[in-house]
């Protein structure tokens, strides 16, 4: 028996450790942190292996020169023995918009680091909320009543001045808006925030951002201004023109007819005296150049109206209108009707009863994207190509006279013809117009209360042939820093890896909505619990989950379910719940639990998860899984489908699972044992309702035995390696040189190359991810795709965007859906092995998957992939050496430890099913099995 043979072992060094990575509230310096025991987390970094925390000390103080050991005022936590690379601020209680000062030092063994750099965050409200008045302009329009005819108002232009009668020290700005919103101070932009303040259920809950005015503030006059749009507030939701839900059944004024701002600037004067100003009915409102601004149909900008100066004290705003309390707008009822309602709502001013600091990094401008090619493809109409299909805006840059008009419409596809696909935006009109002013050197204009998803921009409005740099893409989405990476022999398989990034990128706009070009966009539940795990390899999406989960929890039905997107504008499909979609309430926080090992993403909700699952019970007493809401099931699966009751019977087994998991995480004995006899129950009526005495399923589908392995409804070792042959048969049986014999749809995609390979069908599920044939991934990217598509069939070589049999409805059909990305959760952890095996990554599990034959085409022979977990960054690679052996290296960051199993033979010699385990400490390993 061959044994692991370690090439290289860098000896112990005690070389010098460094306290790195600080964060607050799982960001790096925020800015708005209104928790009054924020998590403040930090990591170590140094050569040498081995390298692990004995124990840390943490300082706050409210200035920098406080911030030291015996000065710090907030707190000194003293030397503290712990391994722990996080706590919870536990000092004297955090002041208010204050900047906070602070550092951190570990040890490793009986050595110090040295201090970590100093890090700041500004705090927002703590224990408190703004109160100053949110102001309109008065709004004498009537409602917009015509299901028709779009409705696109202007932004609006709102400013005043002030004059500090003593010197400022410190003047910390909270502000928000019912709509979306642009804050500016002495005519400068403030901050690079996009759709501040995000999207929440507005009558329960808004967010404001927190801003450090101080440096751009004088001591004589200051303006302050703000441009408000629209948004999620009173502009185009999701479907609802489409379907006719939302006031008057027009898709608009969801939440209330009249944008409004809210601005409460905190000042602290020299003299140590303090001063709250805000918005009140003294500021002046007008109109601008953003003739329209809606967040689905787009922007029309007149850049003749352009307001020079308009955020200075100077600008002489006696033509502008004032501003009135946000209130005196008066009640405004009108019914409001979707799938589920009609009755008489309040769309006058609502002040949220909730404001709170906004917690997870803003949408921002990530990165450009020079167009790669310019066609003519009838007189007078271009179409850039970006190359790469995204979500964001463009940046249009022309030389044109006064009034000249350019034209923008985005698409994902072209059609053959070289048009652009637009078919598929439903009624998102997404076009943008720019009406030039004239100005000799040039002009550039990028839209800011808008975006789209498109990979080609049609433009008209040139005279002749526009030079390529005369767009430029603009991509726009939360900024989750990234975590992961992923290469392999094989460039298709490289390539998908890559897609889903971008389509997680495409699709993290505040929420992780669905899809970012249709008139959709929503927080839909399901494809979120379906990729939750995967998003949070490829960014640290702790913050953002934090703030969706939150979107998620205000919008529980009265019975307790989670409801099937959030936030949720307005009731669709056959039940505001849904089996798979609901339980993404249980499932997000497992899988950010897993990925950071911070509990409080359950703790913080584990009454509405609790309640939850009562509530599912209260409809299944027997727990034999029943039609529990809306069926969308295995959504697109291909001619392949499962019962719902069934699906609903694997869901409550897999969140039943997780909620004993999380219950034993909080002590909850009790709680913990009644999650566990459910889950005993519901595998026992399983196997009473579906288990066939052969072994087999029925009704047999692909993801019927997909789900049942995955969910643990099979227990016995015998039983699994039957359903997983079986599995593997029911796809052999279905291939064909034209089809990979795959069916499955959203639920089953997900788990299904992860339970082939763990029932010793990994070859299969290699095939599955190699092919180049439909329905694959590979089959995407042979078609030139640069994301995940929503279907398997959105394009086929036969019918284009019809489908497989060139009927389907080409409007349904999303180019930017990350639902079968959740394919690189199996890609990360099982093909080139990194999982955490403890909550947050302290103990990883290191478990590559090796090719055993070739599955068709040329088989893998190397795989280099990272993720930057909690503790730093874990990297491995494998590789198939010239004479057959395998190298693997890996290197595992300091403070954690890895399990690491290997075949004890080179799985290119035969039979590789031997595999041994050990465990590798902090530090650079290496290994060849010959
Ligand atoms: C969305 C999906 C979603 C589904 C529910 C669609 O319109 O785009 O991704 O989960 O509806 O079935």
């Amino acid at each position: 028996m061959k044994t692991l043979t370690a090439l290289l072992f860098t000896c112990i060094l005690a070389h010098a450790h460094t306290t790195v990575g600080l964060k607050v509230a799982h960001q790096s310096a925020p800015l708005g942190v209104d928790d009054k025991a924020p998590r403040l987390s930090w990591r170590i970094e140094g050569d040498g292996n081995g390298l692990a925390q004995s124990a840390y000390q943490i300082l706050l103080a409210t200035s920098p020169e406080a911030l030291k050991e015996g000065g710090a005022d907030l707190w000194d936590s003293g030397e503290v023995k712990s391994t722990s690379a996080s706590t919870a601020y536990a000092g004297k209680a955090l002041p208010s918009s204050a900047w906070i000062h602070w550092k951190a030092r570990t040890w490793a063994g009986d050595k110090a680091s040295e201090w970590s750099e100093p890090q700041r965050f500004l705090t927002a409200l703590i224990g408190s909320q703004p109160t100053q008045p949110y102001i309109s302009f008065k709004d004498a329009s009537p409602f917009h009543k015509d299901q028709k005819k779009l409705h696109l108002p202007p932004a609006r232009y709102y400013r005043t001045t002030f004059k500090p009668e003593k010197k400022i020290t410190r003047a910390i700005a909270h502000a928000s808006a019912l709509g979306i919103y642009d804050l500016h101070v002495n005519g400068q932009r403030i901050g690079d925030a996009h759709f501040a303040p995000g999207w929440t259920n507005y009558r329960k809950r808004a967010y404001y951002n927190t801003y450090d005015l101080t440096p751009l503030l004088t001591d004589s006059n200051n303006a302050i201004g703000a441009v408000v749009a629209d948004g999620w507030y009173a502009g185009y939701v999701g479907y609802g023109k489409l379907v006719g839900y939302g006031p008057n059944k027009t898709g608009r004024n969801i939440y209330g007819k009249t944008p409004a701002l809210m601005v409460e600037i905190h000042l602290t004067y020299e003299d140590g005296s303090t001063e709250v100003i805000g918005t009140d009915a003294t500021w002046k409102t007008t109109t601008g150049p953003e003739t329209e601004a809606d967040f689905l149909m787009g922007e029309t900008y007149d850049a003749r109206k352009e307001i020079t100066g308009w955020a200075t004290a100077a600008f002489d705003d006696s033509k502008w209108q004032s501003a009135i309390p946000a209130k005196d707008n008066g009640p405004v009822t009108e019914t409001f009707i979707d799938k589920f309602t009609k009755e008489k709502r309040e769309f006058g001013f609502i002040r949220p009863p909730v404001l709170q600091a906004y917690p997870a990094q803003p949408v921002r401008a990530i990165e450009e994207l020079p167009a790669k090619s310019v066609k003519n493809i009838k007189p007078g109409t271009w179409v850039f190509d970006l190359g790469q299909n995204i979500a964001g805006n463009v940046r249009l840059k022309v030389k044109a006279k006064p009034g000249e008009t350019f034209v923008l419409r985005f698409a994902e596809m072209l059609h053959p013809d070289g048009r652009i696909m637009t078919e598929n935006l439903r009624q998102a009109r997404s076009t943008d117009t720019y009406i030039a002013k004239g100005a000799p050197e040039g002009e550039t204009w990028t839209p800011r209360f808008t975006f789209h998803g498109f990979q080609f921009v049609e433009v008209t409005g040139f005279a002749t042939e526009p030079p390529l740099g005369s767009i430029t893409g603009v991509v726009l989405h939360s900024d989750t820093p990234f975590s992961s990476g992923f290469e392999c022999s094989d460039p298709v398989v490289t390539k998908v890896f890559q897609n889903a990034v971008w389509t997680q990128r495409g699709n993290w706009i505040d929420l992780p909505t669905d899809c970012p070009q249709r008139d959709e966009r929503m927080g839909w539940t399901g494809d979120a619990q379906i990729y939750a795990a995967s998003a949070a390899i490829h960014a640290d999406v702790a913050a953002f989950f934090r703030k969706w989960l939150r979107e998620l929890e205000d919008d529980v039905t009265k019975e307790g379910y989670y409801p099937s997107y959030a936030p949720y504008p307005f009731g669709h499909g056959g039940a505001v719940h849904g089996t798979a979609w609901s339980d993404a309430g249980v499932i997000v926080p497992h899988a950010l639990w897993m990925a950071t090992g911070d509990t409080s993403f359950f703790t913080a909700h584990w009454p509405a998860m609790t309640r939850f699952m009562d509530a599912r019970k209260a409809q299944d007493t027997d727990l034999k899984g029943t039609a529990f809401g809306a069926p969308w099931g295995d959504w697109l699966n291909l001619d392949d489908p499962t019962p719902h009751p069934y699906v609903e019977l694997a869901y409550f087994a897999h969140t039943s699972r997780m909620m004993q998991e999380m219950a034993a995480a909080q002590g909850f004995k009790d709680e913990a044992a009644k999650y566990s006899t459910w889950l005993e129950t519901l595998r026992a009526n399983f196997r009473k309702q579906y288990l066939q005495p052969d072994g087999t399923i029925k009704p047999e589908s692909q993801s019927a035995y997909v789900l049942a392995l995955d969910c643990d409804l099979l227990t016995e070792p015998a039983e699994r390696k039957a359903a997983g042959d079986r599995l593997a048969a029911l796809i052999r049986a279905k291939a064909s040189p034209k089809n990979t014999g795959m069916t499955t749809g959203f639920l089953g995609t997900k788990p299904l190359l992860p339970v082939l390979t763990a029932t010793g069908h990994h070859d299969l599920a290699l095939t599955l991810m190699q092919s180049r044939q439909y329905p694959s991934w590979g089959y995407e990217v042979e078609n030139g795709a640069t994301t995940i598509w929503e279907r398997w069939n959105s394009y086929t070589k036969e019918h284009g965007f019809g489908g497989a049999d060139g009927k389907m409805n080409a409007a349904m059909n999303s180019f930017s859906h990350y639902a079968f990305g959740a394919v690189t959760e199996w890609m990360m952890t099982t093909l080139a092995g990194i999982a955490p095996a403890e909550p947050g990554y302290a103990k990883i599990r290191l478990h590559p998957h090796f090719p055993t034959a070739a599955p068709g085409a040329e088989p893998i022979t190397w795989v280099k992939a990272h993720h930057d977990s909690p503790y730093g960054r874990i990297s491995v690679s494998w590789k198939r050496e010239a004479n057959g052996s395998l190298l693997y290296e890996a290197t595992i960051p300091p403070n954690t430890t890895a399990e690491l199993t290997l075949p004890k033979s080179s799985p290119w010699k035969g039979d590789n099913a031997e595999t041994e385990s050990r465990t590798l400490q902090p530090g650079e390993h290496s290994f060849l099995i010959p």
